[in-house]
């Protein structure tokens, strides 16, 4: 039997920052937008940013987006596309602006203008000093965005399929994409929701490792999707770890802490930031100072019973600006590490937090793919933004606050280049006879095999082999071991079952399309991470610890289809600025 079909004007798949400014773009042009969301929006993972959305405001000094693309650009470790960066960076004030328009509680400073703190790699004429650019209201910025935004959706009338999982990309044999199938969570219906455009804005994957501050939701439903249907993804050997997750817990303590005035100890009590950065110390780059922490750790300084993790100070900056500036931080230190932090460190550990890579897009949120006019073909009617996509902004490691100002940036400017796109394109492609057949044997597979591999065990096999095999610190023999292993693991996963239908909820079934998406994630990372033989970014192997600009200067790009990569170049020219040649990187 056909799937019952929903006709929109656009589809947009995920309902955090990057999909409701898209959506709220496309709406207020008064197009027809349908927004699928596995929660309801409102919780989806952008609700847990906390330290703010990076713009040259210059509200607390002298900034430009001209340092701001540079910071970006040496935080990416030079592997960023210059043209996206400068996009970013100059949109970013305007953007920020309009969040203010739209509600959004920023702090104030005295004279009303938006308060600005200082966070990891933003510098003050390329490098000098720390600069005060990020954007916050307090450290809960992410959910006031997303409350604004959602509130602008509704008066706009975008339709809200809530507790929906989009399961498969529809392509027609010219490789354009109609729209997805997806499932009515509460109801087991499938449906097919046709869309003369579609954006993917379903966020990043954080959940292929054990320790990471990601929700359970991100699950790379995107990426798996779009694997599934041919497109590749990039840079995905690129994963950032958070210096400050909670130890043991994973959940996130703000960089802002570190920006207010926090820094970090070992067990020494030493605030051993100042050997690995000078200059920046505890506001070097993400990746820097992970490493820093993890090198301490190893090396038998680091604090605790177990000598594994490092002291977050802060108790300093006195009760009044903790529960100012940081007050959601207190209360998850209280809950997730039993410290108060006006009085004692918090304990971190660098955890698993963003992915740099994604489906491969241009600045303008068209997805591109190697085809009949060079490495960076458009796919037609197809578009992503947010962390699930590949702009590439972030390159090898992204700057703290920037993926606030990528959803919103890119989520806009995906909504400008659909509303263009859909003008031109009146009408709905014909659906191919067999749309819908794919989805269907999925299904079909998974409520057969009763007597299945448990989804949760080939899940938690995945999620340790991540964690062990593509860390912090690379080792080519993990690396090795870590493809091979990663297969097999891949392959147990397509014999997974749901065992015993009487006793479960649906959540099982949504559990097992779930994997499949992670799956596509983890494979795409161990098998890039290990053909990538230098060192950059967040990418770190001990076997070749330099950046090497000569060989892999060069994105990656995996396809699902017999684990084959192929490269294609970094653009180092932006639109407008004098580009930033490569250099050696120093905080
Ligand atoms: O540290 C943080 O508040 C995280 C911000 C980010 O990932 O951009």
């Amino acid at each position: 039997m056909a799937l019952a079909r929903r006709q929109f004007d656009a589809v947009v798949v995920g309902a955090g920052g990057a999909g409701l400014r898209a959506a709220l773009q496309l709406a207020e042009a008064g197009l027809k937008v349908a927004v699928l969301s596995k929660v309801f929006p409102t919780r989806s993972h952008t609700v847990a940013a906390q330290g703010g959305i990076g713009a040259a405001l210059g509200n607390m000094g002298e900034d430009s987006w001209l340092w701001h693309m540079y910071d970006t650009v040496k935080g990416s470790d030079y592997l960023g596309d210059q043209d996206a960066i400068e996009f970013l960076c100059r949109e970013a004030p305007q953007t920020v602006i309009e969040l203010e328009h739209f509600g959004l509680p920023f702090d104030r400073n005295d004279d009303g203008t938006i308060y600005q703190r200082p966070f990891g790699g933003h510098s003050m004429n390329y490098g000098e000093k720390p600069v005060q650019r990020s954007c916050c209201a307090a450290d809960r910025t992410g959910h006031a965005m997303l409350h604004a935004l959602y509130q602008r959706n509704v008066r706009a009338n975008t339709q809200f399929f809530v507790e929906w999982l989009a399961l498969d990309l529809i392509r027609d044999a010219e490789g354009n994409v109609l729209g997805v199938t997806a499932l009515e969570m509460e109801t087991g219906e499938v449906y097919l929701l046709q869309g003369r455009a579609t954006l993917f804005a379903t966020g990043g994957a954080g959940r292929i490792f054990s320790a990471t501050t990601n929700a359970f939701i991100n699950t790379g439903d995107g990426l798996g999707m779009a694997a599934r249907a041919g497109i590749p993804l990039e840079d995905m050997e690129f994963w950032q770890f958070h210096p400050t997750g909670v130890a043991g817990a994973g959940v996130l303590i703000t960089e802002g802490v570190r920006g207010e005035g926090g820094y970090l100890l070992n067990k020494n009590g030493e605030r051993f930031m100042e050997r690995y950065a000078p200059n920046m110390k505890d506001l070097a780059s993400r990746d820097v100072v992970a490493r820093a922490m993890a090198t301490e750790i190893k090396e038998g300084r680091g604090a605790g019973k177990n000598g594994d993790y490092i002291l977050l100070k802060l108790d300093h900056l006195g009760v009044e600006t903790i529960e100012k500036r940081l007050p959601g931080i207190r209360e998850i230190a209280k809950k997730f590490a039993n410290v108060d932090p006006v009085k004692d460190p918090v304990p971190v550990v660098p955890t698993v937090h963003y992915q740099m890579g994604g489906i491969p897009t241009n600045y303008l949120g068209q997805v591109l793919v190697p085809g009949k006019d060079g490495p960076n073909t458009i796919v037609g009617g197809f578009y992503a933004a947010g962390e699930c996509a590949c702009a590439s902004v972030h390159g090898a490691n992204r700057l703290g606050t920037n993926s606030l100002t990528d959803l919103v940036v890119f989520g806009k400017a995906a909504g400008n280049t659909m509303i263009r796109y859909l003008q031109e394109n009146p009408r709905h492609r014909a659906l191919p006879a067999d749309a819908g057949d794919y989805t269907r044997s999925r299904l079909a597979r998974l409520d057969s095999q009763k007597a299945g591999e448990s989804v949760h065990q080939v899940g938690n096999d995945m999620r340790r082999t991540m964690q062990l095999h593509c860390g912090v610190f690379r080792f080519p023999d993990l690396l090795t071991d870590g493809v091979t292993k990663i297969k097999e693991i891949a392959a147990r996963s397509t014999r997974t079952g749901i065992q015993d239908k009487s006793k479960i909820f649906n959540t099982a079934r949504v559990e097992a399309l779930e994997l499949d998406n992670l799956i596509e994630v983890a494979r795409s990372s161990m098998v890039s991470a290990e053909a990538r033989k230098e060192s950059r970014g967040a990418h770190d192997r001990a076997d070749f610890p330099n950046r090497d600009d000569a060989a892999w200067l060069k994105h990656s790009l995996w396809f699902k289809d017999g684990d084959r990569l192929d490269y294609k170049p970094v653009n180092l020219k932006p639109l407008s600025a004098a580009s930033f040649e490569p250099k050696a990187r120093v905080y």
